[in-house]
C-alpha cells in the first residue's frame, strides 16, 4: 500500500524526453511518485516548456548568474525546499553536481545514463562506443554519489549496434530503452521496495525474506 507519493523533482538541461516518459508513467494514481517540480539550470531548455504545456510547476536556476557551484545549488536546494520535495530524477541535466548536495540526497537521487556502465562515463557515449566497434551498448539508470556516473545501479537496457549504426541512429535505438527503463527505476527506488547494499541495488523476496537481485517484476 502506498501511504503517500514521493514529492518528485525532474532535473533538466534541454529537450527533456526522459522528463516526459516520467511524466507519462507518474501519470497513473497507483505510481508512487508524482512529478512536483520540473526544473532546469539553462531557462530556454525545451523541456521547461512542454512541462508547463502539461500544467507542472517549472522553475529555472541559472547556473550562468551565480559564482560558483555552492551558489548555484544553494538557490536549486531552497526551490525543493519551496516544494516539498522528497525525490530527485536528474534527466539530462548537464551539471556535475557537488559532493555536499549529493551527499544531501543520497538515496534520494537517481540518474539515467546512455551507456552500460561502468563503461562509457562523462560525455559522447555513442561515438565512443562506436570507435570502440563494441557489439553491444545501452543505458543505465543509477542512484546518484560523488563520483561521476557511478553508484548502485537499479536499472539498464542492453541494444545491439548494427554494422552502420552512426551516432545519431545508435543514440536513437538507446533513448527509446531510456524511456522504458527511466520510469521503471523511478517506481522501484520510491515504492521503498529495493535497498542499497554496499554498490548494489536489492531487492526482498516478496515473502520478505532472503534479498535477490533487483528485476522489474512483471505484473
Ligand atoms: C539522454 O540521452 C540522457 O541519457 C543523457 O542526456 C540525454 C537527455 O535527453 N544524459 C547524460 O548524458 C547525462 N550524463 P532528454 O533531454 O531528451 O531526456
Amino acid at each position: 500500500m502506498i501511504v503517500r507519493r514521493k514529492r518528485t523533482a525532474i532535473l533538466i538541461s534541454g529537450r527533456g524526453s526522459n522528463m516526459s516518459s516520467l511524466i507519462a508513467a507518474a501519470r497513473s494514481p497507483d505510481f508512487p511518485a508524482e512529478i512536483a517540480l520540473v526544473l532546469s539550470n539553462r531557462p530556454d531548455a525545451p523541456g521547461l516548456a512542454t512541462a508547463k504545456s502539461q500544467g507542472l510547476a517549472t522553475a529555472a536556476v541559472d547556473h550562468k548568474i551565480y559564482a560558483g557551484r555552492e551558489a548555484f545549488e544553494g538557490s536549486l536546494q531552497a526551490m525543493l525546499d519551496a516544494h516539498y520535495i522528497d525525490f530527485i530524477c536528474l534527466a539530462g541535466f548537464m551539471r556535475l553536481l557537488t559532493a555536499s548536495f549529493v551527499e544531501r540526497w543520497r538515496g534520494r537521487m537517481i540518474n539515467i545514463h546512455p551507456a552500460i556502465l561502468p563503461s562509457y562515463k562523462g560525455l559522447h557515449t555513442h561515438e565512443r562506443a562506436l570507435a570502440d566497434g563494441v557489439k553491444i551498448h545501452g543505458c543505465t539508470v543509477h542512484f546518484v554519489v560523488p563520483e561521476m556516473d557511478s553508484g548502485p545501479i537499479i536499472a539498464q537496457s542492453a541494444v545491439p549496434v548494427l554494422d552502420y549504426d552512426t551516432p545519431d541512429t545508435l543514440g536513437a535505438r538507446v533513448l527509446a530503452q531510456e524511456h522504458i527503463i527511466y520510469p521503471l527505476a523511478l517506481e522501484l527506488a520510491t515504492s521503498e521496495r529495493v535497498w542499497i547494499d554496499g554498490n548494489r541495488v536489492v531487492g526482498a523476496a516478496k515473502d520478505g525474506g532472503e534479498r535477490r537481485l533487483v528485476v522489474p517484476e512483471p505484473d
